[in-house]
């Protein structure tokens, strides 16, 4: 059974109790973080929590743990828990109130709750094939930057992929690129590797990052830069990228193929170094 962590104590996920006044329950009023473990060591440690950092900083929500403390609890949740890889999952909610009331409580505490999973990849398959995405007008908020509990926009995306047999939902907002439902995307497009850049209209991700050092590190053209819907659908290749993802070649979109219809090179180059970068993560370097 997993253990997770909830208000200082660790416990059984299954006796783990909140109150339906949590307003994280109500509102969904709270930041979270998923953070990939290979090994037992967490990736990116530290570009997560000041990740979180910004996110309950934007929110006005009390950050409950210095960066040390909040360190020492994921590895504390990761070494309770039998997985070798795990997925962590952190969310802060901003606490229980006695009423309902959408202004902020006085004096309340915020809910902290740790747990994790076993880290699911994409499978052999997928990864020798791609996967297929369909596409939707981004209707979600304006403070995309922000990884807040309040995901009912990307589920509802989320699920029209999943509803056209397909893994994800690239998002166009005026004719421009966002990301996924809950991912980056990346396209390649005459051997130039192509991403839009951090605004408020697109998660920050981890991933995203890890991968723009890998162009860079390996001198791979790259451009950050706004990408037109016209230019995904004519690319050579399309990506996605998250923390669970990883680097993932979506070869058709609405239906139609992208580049050949099969994952392409850079694509495939990209996820080879993505493994290699993390192995130096599991030696500890
Ligand atoms: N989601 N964009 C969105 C909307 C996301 O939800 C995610 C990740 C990403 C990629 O971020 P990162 O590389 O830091 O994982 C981009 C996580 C995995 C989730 O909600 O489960």
């Amino acid at each position: 059974m997993s253990t997770c962590y909830l208000n200082g104590t660790y416990q059984p996920l299954a006796d783990a109790r909140v109150s339906p006044m949590d307003r994280g329950f109500l509102f969904g009023d709270g930041a979270y973080e998923v953070i990939p473990v290979y090994s037992r060591r967490p990736f990116r440690l530290a570009e997560h929590l000041a990740r979180l950092e910004r996110t309950l900083e934007s929110l006005r929500l009390p950050n409950s743990y210095s960066l040390d403390a909040w360190a020492a609890i994921v590895h504390e949740i990761v070494a309770r828990n039998s997985w070798s890889d795990q997925s962590v999952y952190l969310q802060v909610t901003r606490g229980a109130d006695t009423r309902r009331n959408h202004a902020f409580p006085v004096g309340v505490q915020p809910t902290v709750f740790l747990m994790s999973e076993a880290l699911v990849t994409p499978p052999a398959e997928q990864l020798a094939n791609g996967v297929a995405a369909v596409s939707a007008a981004d209707f979600r908020w304006l403070r995309c930057e922000l990884k807040t509990t309040a995901l009912l926009a990307n589920c509802l995306l989320r699920q029209m992929a999943i509803d056209h047999g397909c893994a994800e939902t690239v998002l166009f907002r005026d004719g421009f690129l966002t990301e996924g439902s809950a991912s980056n995307i990346f396209i390649v497009r005459d051997g130039v590797v192509l991403t839009p850049p951090k605004s408020h209209l697109m998660l920050p991700g981890i991933t995203y990052d890890v991968v723009l050092e890998l162009a860079a590190k390996h001198d791979v053209a790259h451009q950050v830069r706004e990408i037109l819907e016209d230019e995904v659908r004519t690319a050579d290749e399309v990506w996605m990228t998250s923390s669970t993802k990883e680097v993932l070649a979506i070869t058709s979109l609405d239906d139609r193929p992208i580049g050949d219809g099969r994952p392409g090179p850079a694509g495939r180059q990209m996820l080879a170094w993505y493994q290699e970068f993390k192995n130096t993560v599991m030696r500890g370097g």
